[in-house]
């Protein structure tokens, strides 16, 4: 049972006045672009070598000897515009450009978070992470991300209204939940959960009706704790514990976790606060493996839990949010101080794998949330006690911080370095702290769904590849 119970008083219900709903706003024209507020100004997210307008890229093609120019705009060229360049064999659909996993192309047009990841910059809408981290709250920064503004107090407190009234699932779900065996995983059963969803809201398909996508995001926000807190009660065989609508996001969610015969479940202050940071910090990334998921899943204009579903599935694996898992069984394996260095040099060797939580497609130099749940992690330890593996961990990041072959590859602890010693420490099951990665990550995938929808330049998703198979051949049956 997560030690996140106190008997001091809980975290004051910051900015969480509930109010009644208003009625519900009338539906607005087919894909309007109204029902996202205009994105901000890209103040800060500056293209990396933005040239001038006009410019453009000269390619020579020495196949034929022509040259073309390419336009270059906010420091890219669309790859639509190489297909113009061919030669005069008949098969030669034009040239394509060849990037597997997206190690250099851009995906779409964002104006929700800009990363630069040699600087070690992370800001949603224009905030710097550290300042959002500080001082905001999770629904406030859900709402940003979403509508490009922080809320203003009314919005605010409809918004907190909303999501504490839809907390609630479907009897049928909590039942689909038992049906789990007793030792699965939770992120296959939020997976399966997130999008099972769908069939309880099939008017969620209407997603170019904005009543639609608001209360489908209202709904995914506000049951995805319930969702992740059965899950967690299930595996352990505990009663399935109903949201509490006095409490706060984070607090009603301690409450379905830890919440026994206590008539109202007081959270401690610290554990709260420290887990709406970290579910702050993971709020959104741009482009990562798992929401690239939901574009490409909702560019078939399925409904958002179909496509957020996409989202969890790949946040499960261990390169992607399945890394604070697999950082604290690595350190179980390392088991003391003393073997790091031995560890250190089997990963180097490729023997001993990858050293889980360092290195970031993005980050070349430390990752700024890193650095957050670092001095997070001293807080809470310092009420439950320093983990007896955070001092495995450091030795690890120490050793790898002074040794070329990290350095060399500019690999940094990212965020899963420290965040699954924090979860550990409030008692956390190793297996569950992906899923509290998801829960901090839906309002990023839904802000993004939404975006590539209203994206007038969006279309399905669908790659080219080059194909290596064989020719033509006429079809000969092995069977007998
Ligand atoms: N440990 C050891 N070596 C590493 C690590 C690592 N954690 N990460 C990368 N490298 C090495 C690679 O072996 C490669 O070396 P080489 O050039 O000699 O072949 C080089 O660094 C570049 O690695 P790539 O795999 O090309 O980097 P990529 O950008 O594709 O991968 C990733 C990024 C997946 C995050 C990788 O660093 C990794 O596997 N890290 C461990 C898993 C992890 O912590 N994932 C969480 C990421 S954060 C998040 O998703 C929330």
């Amino acid at each position: 049972m997560p030690k996140t119970g106190s008997s001091a008083p809980p975290a004051p219900h910051k900015k969480n006045n509930a109010k009644p709903a208003p009625a519900a706003p009338a539906p607005p024209k087919k894909n309007s672009a109204k029902s996202a507020p205009a994105a901000p100004a890209r103040a800060s997210a500056k293209p990396p070598a933005a040239a001038p307008s006009g410019s453009a890229l000269e390619i020579k093609d020495t196949r034929t000897g022509k040259t073309y120019n390419v336009p270059v705009t906010d420091g890219a060229i669309r790859a639509t515009e190489l297909k113009k360049i061919g030669t005069s064999d008949p098969d030669d659909t034009g040239l394509m450009s060849y990037d597997p996993a997206f190690l250099n192309t851009a995906s779409c047009r964002s104006a929700i978070t800009f990363i630069d990841g040699d600087k070690g910059i992370l800001r949603y809408r224009g905030y710097p992470i550290e300042q959002l981290a500080e001082n905001a709250t999770f629904l406030e920064v859900a709402w940003l991300l979403r509508h490009g503004e922080l809320p203003t107090q009314q919005e605010y407190d409809q918004f907190v209204h909303d999501i504490t009234f839809h907390t609630y699932v479907h009897e049928n779900m909590r039942k689909f939940l038992e049906g789990f065996r007793y030792d699965a995983h939770p992120m296959a059963m939020l997976n399966s959960s997130v999008a099972g969803l769908a069939a309880f809201y099939p008017s969620a398909r209407n997603i170019f009706d904005e009543t639609e996508r608001n209360i489908s995001i209202v709904r995914l926000l506000a049951k995805t704790p319930t969702i992740a807190a059965f899950s967690y009660r299930h595996v352990k065989g505990l009663p399935f514990v109903y949201p509490d609508n006095r409490l706060s996001y984070v607090e009603n969610f301690l409450s379905m976790i830890a919440r026994m015969s206590e008539s109202k479940y007081e959270a401690n202050p610290v554990f709260a606060r420290a887990l709406e940071i970290l579910f702050i910090l993971h709020a959104d990334h741009e482009q990562n493996c798992s929401t690239s998921a939901v574009r490409g899943v909702g560019s078939s204009h399925v409904d958002p839990f179909s496509a957020v579903s996409a989202g969890v599935a790949a946040l499960f694996g261990p390169l992607h949010g399945g890394a604070n898992e697999q950082v604290l069984r690595m350190i179980s394996e390392i088991g003391s101080v003393k073997n790091v260095p031995k560890f250190i040099e089997t990963v180097k060797s490729g023997e001993g794998g990858r050293l889980m939580g360092f290195g970031h497609r993005v980050y070349k130099s430390y990752d700024p949330r890193a650095k957050i749940v670092k001095k997070l992690a001293d807080e809470v330890f310092r009420i439950v006690g320093v983990d007896k593996d955070l001092e495995i961990a450091l030795e690890l990041e120490r050793i790898a911080l002074s040794d070329d072959y990290f350095t060399s590859r500019k690999l940094y602890p990212n965020v899963d370095f420290y965040t699954g010693l924090i979860y550990r420490s409030m008692s956390f099951p190793t297996d569950f702290f992906t899923v509290l990665f998801a829960i901090g990550r839906m309002p990023g995938w839904l802000a993004q769904w939404e975006e590539m929808l209203l994206d007038k330049e969006q279309k399905i998703s669908r790659p080219r590849q080059i194909y290596t198979g064989l020719p033509e051949r006429p079809f000969r049956s092995k069977l007998k």
